[in-house]
């Protein structure tokens, strides 16, 4: 090679050096652009305020993890506690979304400024229970029992707009692997969800038997009725727990799932579809039929369930609550309750009501 092709080529890889250079530089600049000008146009048709709390120093960089959960003025205990151990367990940019009633707002708010979870970058969205109206039973045992958050769920993209993948938590949960390993599961194409499936769970293992615990369809749905049997699902399918999802809310929308669960919602007010041994939540039968064979999986150690089911966590050994990335108290027994199983594990994560409404019950207190 000749001098003067040696000077060309490295003209030629300068000049492409310097154009991959302004073209980061550009990306970046409409990437912050972008991020200057938050929420505007957003249309969240059952929202009354949006409060954004983003703009704090955490220090933590990188790809925004989403994670939206429920606060209950009963039960702020448990989200705090569920957010402490994602964001302490994890280096990554947790973001959460935490969808609560607007009673509620004002004594959240004190326990997360006021604590050590004042660094936690977050938005308080006010839930507006008039958006279930004519969708579940206007019997009052039922509305009792229909804790209308429960329901925030099925409103993922609305509530937080502009991501492509996020993580749905109950606030029943502890979470002591990192966040961002879950967040990585991959979703099948076509899948707007991952949901761990109730049979090949670690966690499924001797509770089957036990009273109103199910892991198929027909512990859910009524098989008997027309609307169900039309749909041609098989009743033994394994169930899911959707107490922890991750979602495609690309897909999400592309599939109108919110609207296809309100749809069964609305049917199921006409008609009880639902199986009357239910012993769950009544948010998982609607998933069950607008999800059957239509979900990915998501690692049982990731959803270790039945806490809070009787004798059932019990059977638990201290190592394998250990080794479990993600606990879930659902069931009767709440670890903030008298009678709970693995309350201690739960206790190293609560921190303490500063306005001193909420106390976990302990024996020896
Ligand atoms: C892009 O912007 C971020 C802050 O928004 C900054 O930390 C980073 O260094 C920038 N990257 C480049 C290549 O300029
Ligand atoms: C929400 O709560 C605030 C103060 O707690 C109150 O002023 C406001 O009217 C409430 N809004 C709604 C829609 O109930
Ligand atoms: C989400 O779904 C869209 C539409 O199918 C797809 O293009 C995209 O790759 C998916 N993203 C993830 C993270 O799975
Ligand atoms: C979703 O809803 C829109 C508007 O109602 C409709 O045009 C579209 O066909 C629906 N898509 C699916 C997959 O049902």
């Amino acid at each position: 090679m000749t001098l003067r092709r040696v000077n060309l080529v490295i003209l030629v890889l300068l000049a492409v050096a310097f154009l991959i250079v302004v073209q980061r530089n550009l990306l970046n600049l409409s990437d912050f652009l972008h991020k200057e000008s938050p929420d505007a146009g957003l249309i969240l048709p059952f929202e009354s305020e949006l409060s954004l709390d983003l703009r704090r120093e955490s220090g933590r960089k990188g790809e925004e993890i989403p994670v939206l959960i429920t606060a209950a003025e009963d039960r702020l205990g448990a989200v705090v506690a569920a957010m402490n151990s994602v964001y302490q367990n994890s280096k990554a940019n947790v973001v959460f979304t935490i969808v609560t009633l607007n009673d509620t707002v004002g004594h959240l708010k004190m326990w997360l400024s006021k604590t050590s979870l004042k660094n936690i970058k977050h938005k308080i969205v006010i839930f507006k229970p008039e958006l279930l109206s004519g969708k579940i039973s206007k019997d009052p045992q039922t509305l009792e029992a229909a804790k209308p958050l429960t329901f925030a769920r099925f409103y993922l993209p609305a509530y937080i707009p502009e991501t492509e993948k996020a993580i749905y938590l109950d606030d029943d949960v502890i979470v002591q692997g990192d966040i961002q390993e879950l967040y990585e599961t991959s979703l099948k194409p076509g899948h707007a969800a991952a949901f761990s499936d109730d049979c090949d769970s670690a966690s499924a293992k001797g509770i089957i038997r036990g009273a109103g615990n199910q892991n198929n369809y027909i512990g859910f749905l009524d098989f008997k009725k027309e609307a169900i049997k039309k749909l041609g699902m098989r009743a033994n399918t394994c169930s899911f727990n959707p107490g922890v999802i991750l979602a495609n809310l690309t897909e999400w929308k592309n599939q109108n799932i919110t609207q296809q669960l309100e749809h069964w919602m609305e049917l199921n007010t006409q008609e009880d579809l639902y199986s009357k041994t239910l012993a769950e939540s009544i948010t998982t039968p609607p998933l069950l039929i607008v999800f059957y064979k239509r979900h990915s999986a998501i690692d049982p150690l990731w959803h270790v369930r039945h806490l809070g089911n009787t004798g059932a966590g019990n059977r638990y050994s201290a190592q394998f609550v250990k080794a479990a990335k993600l606990l879930h108290w659902n069931g009767h027994y709440k670890p903030w309750g008298r009678t709970s199983s693995f309350s201690d594990v739960w206790d190293k994560w609560y921190i303490p009501d500063p306005m001193g409404k909420f106390s976990p019950v302990r024996r020896h207190s």
